[in-house]
């Protein structure tokens, strides 16, 4: 998992069209970065974030009428500068950057090395401009060489490479995300569309198999038999300051507040607030299903907990799968079962083999996503997109709400009946008023003084609630580096509530005042008995506020809707304790946005 970028047709400012397009890919990788230019090739790269080479390139003022460049998530070697992308032949005439594995490198490396090829990288990539390198050496033509170094290659990838005097970029897709920009003049490549959306946003989403030439007169792209294929363009609806921090200090802070927009997107034309009903287009011909089965990861999987809940209070059977086990011990299905992928980026290559394992056993897939032409979004049989915009921050925020949201409007699209929807639709249309009001009141910040030289943080919560617990530890946990725990609340007394101590903050997320939010009370005097100060996040309904030793606050909404708000307060939290550490919140260490290996 990388970024790659590449632009041709630019005169002057192919540098500075680089570095931005990196700058906007950072949330991919940002283990090293670097670029190559032509005509004349020219590598710098470096290892570190985009500032070291930034350094790099303003001590050599390179140039260049187009060139590609690379942010990386390592894989194959750790995050050195002879790691870093582009990687070139020995003899610097072939420079290429690349995002995926290509599992069979081992085998084209140990082939090279005995034809007396020395690699000075430990990468998979380096073998590629060998290859290639290799077939001009025979006197092969570039884009000869290019189709048949990629015809050997096995796995993932997404490719780009440009050779030296050539006045081409050649790039390639299988499995990782790469997508053309089609500007007046220019052509750009990149694994994300951020990454050129300030100069074009006329966009071509290549296909598995596909490949593409650019040059300064255009672009032509050709399928795996190198046969010239029709492409149709899109215009993506976002712009490039929509991409940009908006003067919010992270990206992950201006996506939270971005919340009430999400929701109100993610909503907008899919409910009848007077006739009482939900309508998703995209799938309203999918008859009710016996079963559903949610295939997710990380965030996204508490998405999928919190969407197979409430489909199985509707009455059909469903239960959440981390994706990463699923293909790997496949749970029975019947042939009516649908499975349904959530996965914020559409690329997520954990997500994506489990949808495909269960399209490969005849059953529907569908995928809930936000990225509008992603490779979950192609290959399920229905795509339904939450709509949340782009979320560039690694921790997911704003697409976890509007998960939440969406999964509430597939499950009663998806259930046949009479139901009566008014009271759902009006506290799912009042969630971003809701979210608004947390964000404008909430008391968050303010807990981080008291808690913020804590040992451990637990978060505790039953029924949909142990989603909003689990995500508040996660978030806790990637971005401040503090050890967070979260449990459904009844599981503490069977083994956690050995790490509770007087330093160990429990933030319990108690709704109402059913019989689970009074046992999720009797949960905290179990804690408190232990020592441990305790922050409710509770709609007041119960005595959750009264017992415990802090509040974070959330308006009256239903069971369904309270999970969102419950969250944003916890978001809320973990973003001011990591910022309040210091830590490197948008790009938190070791972990990229996209995570396209398995
Ligand atoms: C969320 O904060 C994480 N960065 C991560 O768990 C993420 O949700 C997971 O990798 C799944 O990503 P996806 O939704 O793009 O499939």
């Amino acid at each position: 998992m990388c970024g790659i970028v590449g632009s041709i047709g630019r005169s002057d400012d192919t540098v500075d069209v680089l570095m931005d397009g990196l700058r906007s890919l950072e949330y991919r990788g940002y283990d090293s970065t670097g670029i190559a230019l032509g005509p004349k090739l020219q590598v710098l790269r470096k290892s570190g974030e985009l500032d070291a080479l930034t350094e790099v390139v303003n001590a050599n003022e390179p140039t260049g009428t187009y060139g590609i460049g690379h942010t990386r998530w390592s894989t194959h070697g750790p995050p050195t500068d002879r790691n870093a992308h582009p990687h070139t032949d020995e003899n610097g005439r072939v420079a290429v950057v690349h995002n995926g594995i290509i599992e069979n490198y081992a085998e084209l490396k140990s082939e090279l090395e005995a034809q007396g090829v020395t690699f000075s990288s430990d990468t998979d990539t380096e073998v590629v401009p060998h290859l290639i390198a290799q077939r001009l050496a025979d006197g092969v033509d570039a884009e000869t060489a290019f189709h048949e170094t990629v015809d050997r290659l096995d796995g993932s990838y997404a490719i780009a490479a440009i050779i030296d005097g050539e006045e081409t970029i050649y790039a390639a897709r299988q499995g990782s995300p790469l997508v053309v920009g089609v500007g007046d003049t220019c052509t750009y490549l990149a694994s994300d569309v951020p990454a050129f959306v300030e100069h074009t946003r006329d966009v071509i989403y290549l296909e598995d198999g596909q490949r593409v030439r650019a040059d300064a007169d255009g672009y032509t792209v050709f399928d795996d038999d190198r046969e010239p294929v029709e492409v149709s363009i899109e215009t993506v609806s976002y712009t490039a300051e929509e991409t940009g921090k908006s003067g919010y200090d992270h990206y992950m802070l201006k996506e939270i507040h971005e919340q009430p927009t999400a929701l109100r997107q993610c909503f907008s034309g899919r409910a009848d607030a007077l006739e009482g009903t939900i309508s998703l287009e995209e799938v309203d011909e999918i008859p009710q299903p016996d079963a559903v089965q949610f295939v997710a990861c990380g965030t996204s999987y508490h998405a999928a907990l919190y969407g197979a809940s409430i489909l199985r209070e509707t009455g059909v059977p469903a239960e959440a799968y981390l994706a990463s086990e699923y293909a790997l011990s496949p749970p029975p299905l019947s042939l009516g079962t649908l499975v349904v992928g959530i996965t914020q980026s559409g690329e997520t290559a954990d997500t994506l083999a489990a949808l495909r394992d269960a399209q490969s056993r005849g059953v529907t897939t569908l995928a809930l996503t936000n990225t509008v032409n992603s490779t979950a979004a192609r290959e399920c049989d229905h795509a339904v997109y939450i709509r949340a915009g782009p979320e560039i921050g690694v921790a997911a925020t704003k697409t976890f709400s509007s998960q939440l949201v969406g999964c509430n409007l597939l499950a009663e699209e998806l259930v046949d009946g009479q139901r009566d929807l008014r009271p759902l639709i009006e506290s799912l249309r009042g969630l971003p008023d809701d979210v608004q009001s947390i964000l404008d009141s909430s008391a968050a910040e303010s807990l981080v003084d008291d808690y913020a030289d804590s040992d451990a943080y637990f978060f505790i919560g039953r029924g949909t609630n142990v989603a909003v617990a689990l995500e508040g530890a996660l978030k806790c946990k990637e971005i401040s580096y503090e050890h967070a725990e979260g449990f459904p609340a009844g599981e503490l007394k069977h083994g956690p509530l050995a790490l509770v101590t007087p330093d160990t903050p429990v933030f319990a997320v108690v709704i109402g005042d059913d019989e689970r939010a009074q046992k999720t009370l009797g949960n905290i005097k179990e804690v408190q008995a232990r020592g441990a100060p305790v922050i409710a996040v509770t709609d007041g309904e119960s005595a959750a506020d009264e017992i415990a030793d802090e509040t974070l606050m959330i308006p009256e909404t239903s069971e369904r809707a309270a999970p969102v708000l419950a969250n944003v307060q916890l978001q809320l939290f973990s973003y001011h304790l990591a910022d309040e550490l210091g830590r490197p919140i948008d790009k938190p260490r070791n972990l990229a946005k996209s995570v396209t290996v398995e």
